[in-house]
């Protein structure tokens, strides 16, 4: 399939690009920067080169695509209407130039406030709506593209996608404990992040877009759970830290933005997707990743 992908040259979507690449698709990648294109065109996909905010350049690349998979974010933790109303524009963008052709549209989702003291499962539909809230409610912006004629999936990842090179959370997490001294957790740590190794990501999404019905929401789930107690253990060996409780109070002053996300249960199952996809996850877990160096050199 011609695959356009957003977010081509991220910590996922360079591993969705080379799953892509060895499955036989022919892939074009977003890229604003000289090295991402570069980096793109080593591994022989094709490149678009474009900002997230050109929006005629998105809708031009998701015109000529086969299925777009939409995995670029801006990220900015600190301001997170301005990363909310991009993502919004963006889908609704792919969705419209898609629109009754019936082709694949994936994107990137999450797996936080889908339930409530269990974990969340795909039968779990996201709260979000509207532009106002998180990532602007674009899963639930894209799912309804399947009334347009769009192939909709939604690829909820793990909050922490994980392996050698990542720099998102649990690299995050590593930093400030450095420079703290101490490996916190949040209270008594018994809440828990869910986890997927990044390869396993990949394959995800490479079955997703070749297998998933429309409307699918797949959960990128290997480890339903690990505890912030055993994560900030982990970290403690890896980096040789002493590990603390942090109180509740004290959370937002210790941890900064990522702290209302260490603080929340983000457990999830992924037996669905398992069956409906036949995928199997077979990285190392997130505390064989942390035990066997995988953050350390960063
Ligand atoms: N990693 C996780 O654990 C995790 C968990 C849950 C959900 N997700 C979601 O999964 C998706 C991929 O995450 P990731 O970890 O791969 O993120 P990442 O490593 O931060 O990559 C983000 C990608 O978006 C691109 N991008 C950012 N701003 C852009 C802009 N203004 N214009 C065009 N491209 C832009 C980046 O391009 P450059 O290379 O040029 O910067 C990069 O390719 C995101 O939507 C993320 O929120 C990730």
């Amino acid at each position: 399939m011609r695959v356009f992908v957003t977010g081509a040259s991220g910590w996922i979507g360079s591993a969705v690009v080379d799953d892509l690449l060895a499955a036989g698709h022919d892939v074009t990648g977003l890229a604003r920067s000289d090295a991402s294109a570069a980096a793109l065109a080593a591994k022989g996909a094709h490149v678009r080169r474009g900002e997230l905010d050109d929006l005629d350049g998105i809708r031009a690349g998701a015109s000529d695509a086969e299925a777009v998979i939409h995995l670029a974010n801006k990220h900015d933790f600190a301001n997170p209407a301005v990363s909310n109303a991009a993502e919004r524009a963006a889908v609704q963008t792919i969705g419209d130039a898609l629109a009754g052709t019936g082709r694949p549209l994936l994107l990137a989702s999450g797996i936080a406030v889908l339930a409530k003291g269990r974990p969340a499962t795909e039968a779990d539909a996201s709260p979000f709506h509207g532009p106002d809230s998180p990532r602007g409610g674009s899963e639930n912006l894209a799912l309804e593209f399947a009334d347009r004629g769009v192939h909709p999936v939604s690829l909820r990842f793990s909050p922490t996608v994980h392996g050698t090179g990542d720099h998102g959370f649990i690299a995050h997490l590593s930093a400030i404990a450095r420079e703290k001294g101490v490996s916190g957790y949040p209270g008594d740590g018994s809440n828990r992040w869910a986890a997927v190794h990044r390869s396993d990501a990949a394959r995800l999404v490479t079955l997703g877009l070749e297998k998933a019905p429309a409307g699918s929401r797949l959960h990128a789930v290997a480890e339903v759970g690990v505890p912030t107690r055993e994560i900030a253990e982990a970290i403690g060996r890896a980096f040789d830290l002493p590990v603390a409780s942090v109180a509740a109070e004290d959370v937002q002053d210790h941890y900064g933005w990522i702290g209302a996300f260490f603080a929340m249960d983000l457990s999830a199952t992924s037996t669905q997707t398992r069956e409906l996809l036949g995928w199997t996850p077979t990285g190392p877990t997130l505390v064989e990743d942390l035990d066997t160096g995988a953050y350390k050199s960063r």
